[in-house]
């Protein structure tokens, strides 16, 4: 049979007629990390690759989104626009949804996602997790039956240690001779340490990174590549031996944070009790120079990576490589999940239970401050709960025009602040609300409001030309 060629793939040949003298780089995945990664390389400093990103025929919106000249992620990071245009005009950058970019990719990037299944219901504990690594198996399989023969593959998703040697290069292997081919492939890993804020692009292209290689080779062409796309002179590369390695930096990284953040969530409540304002005394211990990443308390973890990294490395320990339960790590994560309830507590405390019927506003929805991303964010849990009591529930935030995950839309605007409430709750500290004033003013035309802050962002100073509203402060025992 005659293989029919496809208009895509005749658009995806004609995009690289235009980039004859270019290398070609595939990014596998177009979400939070791709999307931009996939610019970054597009503006290479020697104008060296085309890059073509691919992602799920499902995703054929956002496809059609960036085809179109616009960025499907809304940043308050100007230099995201300022590349993507940039890109367009050099006409290096195409997305797709077909795998024949594979065949032409002489470096694929790895950035799809590798979830972990929890069971986190509104009052249950967590009751354990899975991680299913069939998705990125395939996405693998996808890649290695098509890819050249000396294609580089660079891993920068966060996968369980021992991925690239235990997974990734078996299959690649097992590929490559059903292909009738000697086992020439690259394989290297290197993590993202993507902040999608307000130095979205710089988190790629001005930053540190880590990288390995599954042998010496691999390891020299992940060099080279990164190289020519971070600023390198600025910002060193670090060689670690194997892929391993870099693959555990990744999950440490993120554990290191996570219990870090679950710490606090004990000395919060601890503080509360003993009439303590352990902002204070948080502030105190970080003026010692081994101290200064001590955490303060906040409503709760959010986002993608935080909230399931020390379980790829639970998981990875166990099942991978037939050792220890990763129990302190383990513990970060499920202490952190539970970490709203603790808001959720006072506001109760505060009500006398009854909640039914109170009209509350919810500042902020995101998990991070002045950040759009609503993935995993611990405002979810607070509002499950809020909600299930009959709460009334408005929620404002200006980074987030649609709350995917609850298919509601947010209002980002003022309208939100005509309402008349029984309280206020700071859900995430985007500058606007405090540091902008505009908390202060909805206070100043308000009355009798009880206003929950679960960051700590709210200052004496504020609280006290309030003093017609009640304050509660997460943290402030002495309030
Ligand atoms: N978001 C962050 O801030 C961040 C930071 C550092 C590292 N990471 C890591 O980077 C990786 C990607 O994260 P993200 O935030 O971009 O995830 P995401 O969910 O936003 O994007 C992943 C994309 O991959 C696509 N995809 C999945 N399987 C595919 C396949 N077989 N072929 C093509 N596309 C496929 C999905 O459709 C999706 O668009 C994850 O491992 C994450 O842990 C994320």
């Amino acid at each position: 049979m005659i293989n029919e060629v496809t208009q895509e793939q005749k658009n995806i040949d004609a995009f690289l007629a235009a980039n004859s003298d270019k290398k070609v780089v595939v990014v596998q995945g177009l979400g939070f990390v791709g999307a931009v990664m996939s610019i970054v390389v597009a503006n290479s400093d020697a104008n060296e690759y085309a890059v073509i990103g691919v992602d799920l025929p499902n995703r054929k919106p956002v496809i059609d989104t960036l085809n179109n000249g616009e960025f499907p992620i809304h940043s308050t990071d100007a230099k995201v626009y300022e590349y993507f245009e940039n890109a367009r005009k050099r006409n290096t950058f195409y997305a797709t949804s077909d795998n024949y970019a594979y065949t032409k990719a002489d470096v694929v990037i790895v950035d799809i996602n590798l979830d972990v299944a929890k069971e986190v219901g509104v009052d249950k504990k967590l009751e354990g997790y899975s991680v299913n690594m069939d998705g990125f198996k395939a996405a693998m399989h996808t890649i290695a039956s098509r890819c050249k023969e000396d294609v580089l593959i660079l891993v920068e998703t966060t996968v369980p240690p021992g991925t690239s040697q235990k997974i990734v290069r078996p299959i690649f292997e097992e590929e490559f001779e059903k292909r009738g081919l000697a086992p020439t492939f690259k394989i290297g890993h290197s993590y993202e340490r993507v902040m999608p804020g307000p130095g979205y692009v710089d988190s790629i292209k001005n930053f540190y990174r880590v990288f390995s290689g599954i042998n010496e080779e691999s390891a020299d062409a992940v060099e080279k590549f990164l190289h020519t796309i971070i600023t390198t002179d600025e910002y060193p590369l670090t060689r670690l031996g194997n892929t391993n390695a870099t693959e555990m930096s990744k999950v440490l990284e993120n554990s290191f944070r996570a219990m870090n953040i679950a710490f606090i969530q004990e000395w919060t409540e601890f503080a509360e009790s003993a009439g303590v304002n352990l902002y204070e005394v948080v502030n105190a211990i970080r003026m010692r120079p081994t101290h200064q990443n001590i955490m303060r308390p906040g409503l709760g973890v959010g986002g993608y990576c935080l909230t399931k990294d020390p379980l790829l490395a639970s998981w990875a320990s166990q099942e991978l490589f037939d050792s220890i339960t990763l129990t302190q790590s383990e513990k970060a994560v499920s202490i952190n999940d539970r970490m709203p309830l603790h808001t959720y507590k006072t506001i109760t405390k505060h009500f006398g239970a009854d909640l039914y019927g109170k009209k509350v506003l919810i500042l902020g929805v995101s998990y991070l401050q002045n950040v759009g991303d609503t993935r995993y964010t611990p405002v979810e849990l607070l509002y499950d709960k809020l909600e299930a009591d009959g709460t009334e529930i408005v929620l404002h935030d200006p980074f987030v025009p649609q709350w995917v995950e609850k298919d509601m839309m947010i209002d980002g605007g003022d309208d939100a602040f005509d309402g008349a409430y029984d309280a206020v709750i700071i859900g995430t500290p985007h500058d606007i609300y405090v540091k902008d004033g505009k908390l202060d003013s909805f206070l100043s035309k308000s009355d009798n409001l009880v206003v929950f802050d679960s960051h700590g962002v709210i200052g004496d100073e504020l609280r006290k030309k309030h003093t017609n509203h009640e304050f509660k402060i997460i943290g402030r025992g002495d309030v």
